[in-house]
């Protein structure tokens, strides 16, 4: 099934398979911030994350937002169709925290009166920083139609997500997003969603229930994300 590794990221493996349109990503217990400064291993994390992303995307594709994935092959392995990753980041906020509170000045919590959709360069060895849509077009990452396309689909994820997590008990703050093209030129969402690209705060407590118990050192790390496989695993609540 499995063949040569053709990446490694921070956190997956991804690797080639005897099907050429699919690859199998391996989601490893790694844990990195502040672009790789910070590095530490996080207990049963690469299966929460699994587990957690082929709970979601079968359902952000039964509400007809094409995904990547097949399905999940074992605690930490999936198959998804073979797809060339969009080199630009999406992010999307509800509340102002992270990154955009502190290049704003805006305090932690505060929510947004609309959506926020944010871009950056997919780099590790430049941080990932933030552009805009005319430096993605202007440097060859994606075209002006597939940008359009990507912030449609964003705000579509966001539309299920929000309500999603909010009958579970979550405020989803923000999250990030990766697309892939297939060769047949369509855009689908690619990647994972899961505690390592959101930032998830209980509803009722406000205790944060994501990446950020690790980046800011609050502890109950793997607690936290075991934590969000069962909420999100769970039924909605009140109805
Ligand atoms: O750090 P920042 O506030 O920009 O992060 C916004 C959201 O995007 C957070 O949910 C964070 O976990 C996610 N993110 C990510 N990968 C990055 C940068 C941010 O998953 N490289």
């Amino acid at each position: 099934m499995k063949r040569e590794p053709l990446y490694e990221g921070k956190a997956k493996r991804v690797y080639a398979t005897e099907n050429p349109h699919e690859y199998v990503v391996e989601y490893k217990d790694d844990a990195t911030a502040f672009n790789g400064v910070k590095r530490a291993q996080i207990l049963g994390k690469g299966a929460v994350n699994n587990a957690i992303t082929a709970h979601l995307f079968p359902q952000l594709e039964a509400a007809g937002i094409p995904t990547h994935f097949i399905e999940r092959l074992s605690d930490t392995e999936q198959r998804v169709r073979a797809v060339t990753i969009v080199p630009v980041e999406v992010i999307v906020r509800n509340v102002a925290a992270g990154s955009f509170s502190k290049r704003l000045g805006v305090e932690e919590g505060t929510p947004l009166a609309r959506p926020v959709v944010e871009y950056c360069y997919k780099s590790d060895a430049l941080g990932d920083p933030l552009i805009n849509r005319d430096t993605a077009v202007a440097l060859g990452w994606a075209s002006e139609e597939d940008l359009g396309r990507i912030r449609e689909l964003a705000l579509r994820v966001r539309d299920f997500l929000t309500p999603y997590f909010a009958a579970r008990g979550i405020r989803l703050i923000d999250f990030k997003l990766e697309f892939g093209k297939t060769p047949g030129g369509q855009v689908v969402l690619a990647d994972e969603i899961s505690p390592d690209t959101c930032r998830f705060w209980d509803a009722a407590t406000g205790e944060k229930l994501d990446k950020d118990r690790f980046r800011r050192d609050l502890g109950g790390v793997e607690e936290a994300y075991a934590e969000m496989l069962r909420r999100v695993t769970s039924e909605a609540e009140g109805g």
